[in-house]
């Protein structure tokens, strides 16, 4: 058997979307603390910055694992090479994004508009999994414009499936190429759950996760009746003291919950190094500001790590005044 046709090992019952700006390196370390299951996914990165760009587009943390790369791009070749540096830097999965909307994807040829040309992502899927030994995966809506029957959704499935992907996340909703702006194809198509679950149903050989929508744990486990795996995105991320209870509740670990405020002392050491590093406080803080969500005095705390982080030289002591802030109240 070669390594790649191994089954995989990561648990995909529960997974943290990927979202651009917002699940950096800084934010998936703050998930980690909160669950030890929980699948996180990089930002999508283009082919183009991998290759031809200046930073280091591959870095995290080793705290991050397991951890998926999501590629965004539509050159097999270019896919290939990037799919082999991720894996060397010891990503757990690679991830083509078919969902992205966005004129600039589809200028590049790239994103949900793939979902019209199955075979080159078969193509893509083929050459990034002839030089890795890691899952390669694809997520994707269930449609595009007027192409939005199920025969077209399964024809798209059977032609990547056939190139090898037997992992596929779903974003329930079509999206529109023209005329909406991401935000607004995150919103206006209607979800259509039936339908995922019905290509479980017809696919069950397949591990599909399902996306989009999805805002508490019960809902995670109304779905996992129906799929392999739940995908959460905005609400992981604005609420993000809702994977607390991933691992227990998702998972059947039993393990104590940590408090948000036991998440907020475990977040100070790596918030110290990154300030010590030359780094500013509000590139962290702005990914949890969230954590208090839902709890007497979270406005102040938001306020005031708002209001005080991005200043020049502000340290650690703003964390500690936001969360004595909220005691004020
Ligand atoms: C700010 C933001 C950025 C996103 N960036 C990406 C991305 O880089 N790649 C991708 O496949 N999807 C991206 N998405 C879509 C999410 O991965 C997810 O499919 C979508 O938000 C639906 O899930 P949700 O309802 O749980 O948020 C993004 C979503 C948001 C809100």
């Amino acid at each position: 058997m070669s390594l790649n046709t191994m089954p995989s090992t990561i648990n995909r019952t529960f997974s943290i979307a990927p979202m651009l700006d917002w699940t950096d390196r800084h934010y998936r370390y703050f998930a980690r603390l909160m669950s030890a299951q929980a699948l996180l996914y990089t930002e999508m990165v283009t082919t183009g910055a991998i290759i031809h760009g200046k930073g280091d587009y591959l870095a995290y943390n080793d705290e991050e694992h397991p951890l998926a790369l999501q590629l965004g791009g539509s050159n097999a070749v270019d896919l290939a090479t990037c799919a082999k540096l991720a894996a060397e830097r010891g990503y757990d999965e690679i991830n083509l994004n078919v969902g992205c909307p966005s004129d600039r994807v589809q200028n590049g040829r790239f994103g949900a508009c793939l979902m019209a040309e199955p075979e080159l992502v078969a193509q893509c899927v083929e050459a990034m999994r002839a030089v890795v030994d890691i899952p390669v995966t694809v997520k994707t809506r269930i449609g595009i414009d007027e192409q939005d029957s199920y025969e077209f959704l399964t024809q798209f499935i059977d032609t990547v499936s056939a190139a090898g992907c037997d992992t596929f996340i779903i974003h329930a909703r079509k999206a529109w190429l023209q005329g909406l702006s991401p935000k607004e194809n995150r919103e206006i198509p209607e979800l259509d759950y039936p339908r995922v679950y019905q290509l479980k149903r017809d696919y069950p050989h397949l591990n599909l996760s399902l996306n989009g929508g999805v805002k508490t744990l019960t809902q995670c486990a109304e779905h996992l009746a129906h799929v392999d795996g739940v995908m959460v995105g905005r609400e992981a991320y604005q609420n993000p003291y809702m994977l607390a209870q991933v691992d227990q509740r998702l998972c059947g670990e039993d393990k104590p919950v940590l408090s948000r405020d036991a998440v907020l002392e475990k977040m100070i050491p790596y918030i110290e190094k990154h300030l010590q590093d030359g780094g500013r406080l509000n590139h962290i803080t702005r990914h949890i500001t969230g954590l208090y969500q839902g709890e007497v005095g979270s406005r102040a705390w938001r306020r005031y790590v708002s209001e005080n982080a991005h200043k020049p030289g502000a340290g650690i002591e703003v964390l500690h005044q936001a969360r004595a802030s909220m005691d004020l109240k």
